[in-house]
């Protein structure tokens, strides 16, 4: 089956166990599920219209659900029946739709996945709670399971925290940046794929180590197959950071052409850039960044000058490389199997989404 109609089916069972954990409308049993009794009386119809539509309202525009999948295919590289996993593959993708919802507050963006975002639609303090609630709730699906063992358990838990902490300071790090607060000269490449694979890196890390411990690997074996999806990560930011300059196509590109541009997105296509243009080249592309500006024209001329320097084949370049380093770390470590053939396909389709 080709990757794209294997993913949409992998997804519709990720959806559907969705929605045992995130129910559509709230009720005192849900409530009492997730916190036990209370004694006095939750209000589930406060709890419906603030947590669970605007919840719903995001989840239901889709998303690619690829972390999950990449969770479930790694649990059956190592030899177990990913069927039986499922609800635990919803935490990366629970996750990571709860950091879009507190990036876009954290970035201004209005639109996401090609809709309203979630603080523009519903307010900022609903999202923003929103996003809190998510990234809690859906480890009940681990820590209630009777499939898995207390160590297990501990060993997914002690991954979540380690990866919560990375990505709340890789968000910092991208922020001081379009904020100005560092001398963007001293920002290199190395600082970048750092601060991409703490944001967002870090989501797909930690897909692949949930599907590590889950499938029962040792801890060496783990900890590849989360330096493999973090730098399938760092790939697809880069991916990512081309598509939003250079992307018209509104169903690749559903921010907005040039969106981190007024932002002032300290990227590595800028990064490239400023490392090779001339040097009144330089100051007008930074003077472009710093002014967080949604005109069109000097917008344009800060692409024009990215696009000068071929800083997007530059990154284009890196982001193979990445991923055919990524291969390398995990391809010894898991045996051949149909699974790792799909995980390998997943890769190929995450990074060449814009072709
Ligand atoms: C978008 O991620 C934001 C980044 C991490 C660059 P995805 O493109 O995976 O988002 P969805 O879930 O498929 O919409
Ligand atoms: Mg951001």
């Amino acid at each position: 089956m080709p990757i794209k109609e294997y993913m949409k089916e992998k997804a519709k069972l990720i959806n559907s166990e969705l929605e045992t954990y995130l129910k559509r409308k709230s009720s005192e049993r849900y409530i009492e599920a997730l916190l036990g009794r209370s004694g006095y009386e939750y209000d589930t119809d406060a709890i419906t219209k603030s947590i669970l539509e605007p919840a719903w309202y995001l989840l239901d525009q889709g998303g690619k659900r690829w972390r999950p999948i990449l969770s479930l295919l790694v649990i059956e590289a190592l030899g177990k029946d990913p069927d039986n996993y499922i609800e635990f593959s919803i935490i990366p993708e629970v996750i990571h739709n709860a950091t879009l919802i507190h990036d876009d507050i954290e970035d201004d963006s209005d639109m996401r996945r090609g809709n309203l975002a979630v603080h523009k639609k519903f307010g900022i303090d609903i999202a923003n709670n929103l996003g809190d609630f998510m990234y809690f709730f859906p480890l009940r699906a681990l820590v209630d399971s009777k499939k898995l063992d207390e160590k297990t358990k501990s060993r997914v838990l002690s991954f979540y925290i380690r990866e919560m902490t990375r990505v709340a300071l890789g968000q910092s790090v991208d922020i001081a940046w379009h904020r100005g607060l560092v001398n963007p000269y001293e920002i290199n490449e190395k600082k970048y794929l750092q601060m991409a694979h703490d944001k967002t890196g870090v989501l797909s890390r930690f897909a692949c180590e949930l599907g590590g411990v889950i499938g029962g690997a040792d801890d060496v074996t783990v900890e590849k197959l989360g330096t493999f999806g973090a730098m399938i990560g760092i790939a697809f930011q880069l991916e990512d950071d081309i598509l939003n300059i250079y992307e018209s196509d509104l169903s690749k590109n559903k921010g907005g052409v040039g969106d981190d541009i007024s932002e002032g997105k300290v990227t590595m296509l800028v990064i490239h850039t400023l490392s090779n243009a001339k040097e009144e080249e330089r100051k007008r592309l930074i003077e472009i960044l710093s002014m967080h500006t949604k005109d069109k024209e000097p917008i344009e001329e800060a692409i024009a000058i990215i696009t000068k320097y071929r800083s997007r084949e530059y990154v284009e370049e890196l982001a193979y490389k990445l991923v055919r380093e990524a291969w390398g770390t995990v391809n010894s470590s898991l045996p051949d199997s149909e699974a790792k053939s799909k995980l390998k396909e997943l890769v190929e389709y995450l990074i060449n989404r814009s072709v």
